[in-house]
This record gives C-alpha cells, sequence and structure tokens, in this order.
C-alpha cells in the first residue's frame, strides 16, 4: 500500500511512519512526502530516508483553490492509496478530497478542541484528561469520520509542551497502528462509522 504524507513542521509522527514502514510487514511504504513550506525537520527526515519529497506553498498560488488544484496533483503523481497528513496545518480543499482517502491525526479527543491550537485550548480549557484522534479528512476542520482515539492524562504542572509531548508519544503509537491496519486490512466508511479490517484500501 502506497502511502503520501504531508507535514509542515517536526514530522515526528512522519518518523513513525517511516520506522515503521523499515519492516515489510507493516504492509505500507511512505512513496513521497509533501509539505507547505520549506526548511522544515520533516522534509529532512524524508530526505535522510531516500524518500522523494515536494512542497506546495499556499502563497505560491494566486487562490487557494489552485493551491489545492496543484497539490492534488502533486500527490497523484506518486499514486498513493492513502493520504496521511501528520502535523500538516493546511485545511485540504475538494481537489484533494476528491481525489484520495486523506487520514489526519490531532492532538486531543475530537470533537473536544479542533483545529490548530488544541493542546493550548484543552489546557486553558482545564480538562484532566485529553488525548489524540485518528480521522478520515473532510471538508470541515478537524470533522471527519473518528477511525481510533486514545486518552492521555494532564498532569500537574503541564504546560503546552510537557503535555504536548505526552500526547505525541501516544499519537505517533496510534498512528503507526491505525495506518498499518487500514493497509493490511483495508477498511469501508459507511455514514461516519469506519470499519477495519474489510478488505478495501
Ligand atoms: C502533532 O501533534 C499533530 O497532531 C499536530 O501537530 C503535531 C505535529 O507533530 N497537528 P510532528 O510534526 O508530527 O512532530
Amino acid at each position: 500500500v502506497r502511502l503520501v504524507v504531508l507535514v509542515s513542521g517536526s514530522g515526528t509522527n512522519l518518523q513513525a511512519l517511516l520506522d515503521a514502514a523499515a519492516d515489510d510487514a507493516f504492509g505500507a511504504s511512505v512513496v513521497a512526502v509533501g509539505a507547505d513550506r520549506t526548511g522544515i525537520e520533516g522534509l529532512a527526515r524524508a530526505e535522510r530516508a531516500g524518500v522523494p519529497t515536494f512542497v506546495e506553498s499556499v502563497g505560491d498560488h494566486p487562490t487557494r483553490d489552485e493551491w489545492d488544484e496543484r497539490l492534488a496533483g502533486r500527490v497523484a503523481e506518486h499514486k498513493p492509496d492513502l493520504v496521511v497528513s501528520a502535523g500538516f496545518m493546511k485545511i485540504l480543499g475538494p481537489h484533494m478530497l476528491s481525489a484520495f482517502p486523506v487520514v489526519n491525526t490531532h492532538p486531543a479527543l475530537l470533537p473536544a478542541f479542533p483545529g490548530a491550537h488544541a493542546v493550548r485550548d484543552a489546557l486553558a480549557y482545564g480538562v484532566r484528561v485529553t488525548g489524540c484522534t485518528v480521522h478520515l479528512v473532510d471538508a470541515g476542520v478537524d470533522t471527519g469520520p473518528v477511525i481510533a482515539q486514545e486518552a492521555v492524562p494532564v498532569r500537574e504542572g503541564d504546560d503546552e509542551e510537557s503535555l504536548h509531548e505526552r500526547i505525541k508519544t501516544v499519537e505517533r503509537r496510534l498512528l503507526v497502528e491505525t495506518v498499518g491496519r487500514m493497509a493490511r486490512e483495508g477498511w469501508t466508511l459507511t455514514g461516519r462509522t469506519v470499519r477495519l479490517g474489510t478488505g478495501r484500501v
């Protein structure tokens, strides 16, 4: 199964997928890594792993829709079975979403705390338990069907960094587990329910 991974930052979730894909038993390989900006560690991780990379910045396009269309074309060049958004900080548009199934990882228990500041928002709210969510991407912001979730405790004295790091430790494992199962066992979507183990990728 061919994965294209989209990143915008450090790429530790990407690294977890690259490490898992080194074992054929994982059932999927990362065939390319795309980003919305240059100079990020996520691209360096791909290069170190010998994986092709590409960058499509929103600012290089006259409209958001043309960026979405161009990004879809760049992704399509690699013929992915599944696109994984792992710390990609842009909302994907109709060209991307009509062309590929996209999985995203989010550092909160959706529908709580959607958006780009989930960890900060959870901490500010004062929750005692937060977590991470792996979900299919739809046209909304972190609103797609949930595939997997895992709770992560908030500890006394946590700041955004310590809490996000604790979440990311769980998130990287959950993403590898979930993407691996989708690749090996297939999956289907019925309404908002994603079922794994149904033979379709
Ligand atoms: C992850 O927690 C992801 O859920 C969020 O940003 C973080 C990206 O981390 N959107 P990394 O780039 O994978 O290290």
